[in-house]
C-alpha cells in the first residue's frame, strides 16, 4: 500500500514538472513573430495587423505560402525576403530589411564582446520560418 503511494505521488510529481516544464518553454519562433511582424501580418499571420492602413501594399497572407507553392514551404525564398540582402533598394518595399536591422541591434546589444554577427541574424530568421512553416494551412 505504502509503495502504491509512494509511486502515486512520484507519477504525481513527474506529471506536475512536466506542466510547469511545458510552460516555461520558450518559443522563439513565435516570441519574434508577434513582437516584430505581428504589428503589418497580423498575429495569425494573416496579414491584418493594425498599422496595415499605413503600407502602400498589403503584407501577404504568410500562412498560404506552402499552398501557394505546391504544398512545399519556400524556406530559400522566404529567407532571402526576410533577410533582405538581395532586395534592390529602389523605394517599393514596405517590408522592413530584418538582416540588417538585427545586425545593427545585436552589435547595440553585444558591444565590445566578440559575438557571431552573421550566425545570430541566420538563427533569428531560421526560428521566425520554422515557426512561419508550423503556421502554414493544409
Ligand atoms: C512594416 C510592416 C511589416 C513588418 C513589420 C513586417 N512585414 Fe513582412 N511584409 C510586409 C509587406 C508589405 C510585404 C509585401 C512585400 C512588400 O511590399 O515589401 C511583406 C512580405 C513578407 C514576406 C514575403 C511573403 C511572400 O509571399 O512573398 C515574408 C516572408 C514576410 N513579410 C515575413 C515577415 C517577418 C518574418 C517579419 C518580422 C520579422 C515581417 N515580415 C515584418 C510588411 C511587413
Amino acid at each position: 500500500m505504502k509503495t502504491a503511494v509512494f509511486k502515486l505521488s512520484l507519477l504525481g510529481l513527474a506529471l506536475c514538472s512536466g506542466a510547469v516544464l511545458a510552460q516555461q518553454r520558450v518559443d522563439f519562433g513565435k516570441r519574434e513573430f508577434e513582437s516584430n511582424c505581428a504589428s503589418c501580418h497580423g498575429m495569425d499571420g494573416k496579414g491584418r495587423g493594425p498599422i496595415v492602413e499605413l503600407l502602400r501594399r498589403s503584407p501577404p497572407d504568410l500562412t498560404q505560402e506552402s499552398k501557394k507553392n505546391g504544398g512545399v514551404f519556400p524556406m530559400n525564398r522566404l529567407y532571402d525576403v526576410i533577410e533582405g540582402g538581395n532586395v534592390q533598394a529602389h523605394g517599393g518595399r514596405d517590408m522592413p530589411i530584418w538582416g540588417r536591422d538585427y545586425r545593427i541591434k545585436d552589435a547595440e546589444y553585444y558591444m565590445d564582446t566578440p559575438y557571431d554577427s552573421a550566425g545570430l541574424v541566420r538563427a533569428r530568421i531560421l526560428a521566425l520560418l520554422e515557426y512561419i512553416n508550423r503556421i502554414q494551412v493544409k
